[in-house]
């Protein structure tokens, strides 16, 4: 008998891609995903703790899955509730000690274990595993059973040795992993042949891989690209997310010499001022970040940008912002996330004087983000009368054959009455409206349907 299996994930993409395999491990064990939890048999939280509030948004929710289990408990069929992900690492104790109808409780590390941590909470007892094992789940998670669709994530590194004074990543996901070539190729390769046509390489610090290359050698990140650029049918390449100081001279050069790779990158920054960056422990200065978007521009001349920001990082002055909002104008951003700084427990930071008010931080942030949606509507905007390849990854839920993609600069697009046979495709969209999140249009008439379109412009002036 099919069991139904609710998951509800937080986060980032990291996340999703590991909802997604938890969801491919318990297919094997017979359990199918549904998108509500009423009658679920199994219901986990995929949880993120980089943020405010993670863990009270967990047990608000937490308490909705309770009711489903005493209704299903009344009808005389058990369910189990799991919480996984960084509030389950970070925080396991407390929540079994808090909601004690919860059956289990396990971090990012430990997925490919669900099956005996079923079979141990069906049994009746209560999970944690909040290790890091020895093993790669890497190594021991079934390979990818379904399709991902046009577009697909692949996880090729996980952790962070970083330790930036905000973060609580080092401490939930640990320590760098990078999984090796040929494991990560295999898997581009099963997509691909499945209708991939675009890769997103997912890791908290991505561009930090150092994994074993499939000629015994270590690769790097561009190394790796290359590679994933030879598999036949991939025709866009991305990764996600960088950090500055990782940005070596061959991922640089990659992105002048790869027409795959396409011309879009974040690159987190937080802060514009260096005062800021050395307390937020970032490892670079503004000199530094300037420095490495000068010469991706002069690589690729048409990259696009986008970062994260932080407002109001304990100590952070009116000239600390300035600083920021400087940066912003100087560079041009195409879209961007900007947060106030919370306090995470156990990070540097939340232990550190010069704490700013709420107030202020609501000042800077929303001058940050007024500044930031400014460039991204002016990026935006610039595209009118442009026609630019989208690969259509989604279909819109109007009815009205809408299908959406994303342009080379990761801007998403709409265009309305488009032939189903399009979906999965890059085709030529003539821009016709831009938006703050993303643009629409008509299929250009010659309605081409494109192979690898992006050429690097080495002539270009840098911008
Ligand atoms: N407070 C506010 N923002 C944070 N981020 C990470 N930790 C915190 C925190 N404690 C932001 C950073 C990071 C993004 C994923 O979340 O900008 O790049
Ligand atoms: Fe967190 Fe990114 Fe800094 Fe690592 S590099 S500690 S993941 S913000």
């Amino acid at each position: 008998m099919t069991k139904k299996l609710y998951i509800k994930t937080w986060g980032c993409q990291m996340n999703v891609y590991d909802s997604k395999k938890m969801a491919d491990i318990l297919a094997s064990l017979g359990y199918r995903a549904v998108d509500e939890p009423d009658d679920a048999d199994l219901m986990i939280l995929n949880t993120c703790h980089i943020r405010e509030k993670a863990t009270e948004k967990v047990f608000s929710d937490l308490g909705r899955l309770r009711s489903h289990k005493e209704a299903k408990a009344e009808k005389g069929e058990p369910a189990l509730i799991a919480v996984a992900g960084c509030v389950a690492q970070a925080e396991g104790d407390v929540i079994l000690d808090r909601a004690k109808y919860v059956d289990m409780v396990f971090g990012p590390q430990v997925y490919h274990k669900l099956p005996e941590m079923i079979l141990q909470a069906t049994g009746g007892q209560r999970v944690v595993n909040t290790d890091f094992p020895p093993e790669s789940k890497f190594d021991e998670l079934p390979v990818d059973a379904e399709a991902q669709g046009p577009s697909a994530f692949v996880s090729i590194q996980e952790g962070c040795d970083k330790f930036c004074t905000f973060c609580v990543v080092p401490y939930t996901r640990g320590a760098e992993y990078s999984r090796p070539a040929a494991q990560i190729i295999d898997e581009i390769k099963r997509q691909a042949d499945m209708g991939a046509k675009e890769i997103m390489l997912l890791g908290q610090n991505v561009n930090a891989y150092h994994g074993a290359g499939a000629d015994g050698s270590t690769w790097n990140l561009a190394r790796l690209i290359a590679a994933v650029a030879d598999v036949s049918g991939i025709e866009r390449i991305r990764y996600m997310t960088s950090h500055p100081r990782d940005m070596d001279d061959e991922l640089i050069a990659a992105h002048g010499d790869l027409p795959a790779l396409m011309p879009f990158l974040h690159l987190p920054v937080q802060s514009g001022s260096d005062r800021i960056l050395d307390l937020m422990n970032r490892k670079h200065t503004a000199a530094f970040y300037f420095d490495i978007i000068a010469r991706l521009r002069a690589a690729r001349p048409d990259i696009a940008f986008s970062s994260d920001f932080i407002v109001g990082f304990p100590g952070e002055t009116d000239e600390d912002h300035e600083a920021t909002m400087e940066m912003v104008r100087k560079i041009g951003f195409s879209s961007c996330y900007s947060f106030k700084y919370s306090p995470r427990p156990g990070t540097p930071g939340a232990a550190m004087g010069g704490i700013v008010s709420e107030k202020i931080k609501d000042e800077r942030l929303y001058a940050l983000q007024d500044l930031l949606m400014q460039q991204q509507r002016d990026y935006n905007s610039s595209f009118i009368g442009s026609v630019q390849p989208v690969l259509f990854d989604r279909r819109g839920n109007k009815g009205n054959g809408q299908l959406l993609g994303k342009t080379p600069y990761m801007q998403s697009v709409y265009v309305d009455d488009a032939p189903e046979r399009l979906f999965g495709q890059t085709v030529n969209v003539r821009i016709e409206k831009a938006f703050q999140n993303g643009m629409s249009g008509t299929v250009d008439t010659t309605e081409t349907i494109l192979t690898n379109t992006s050429t690097p412009n080495k002539k270009a002036e840098a911008a």
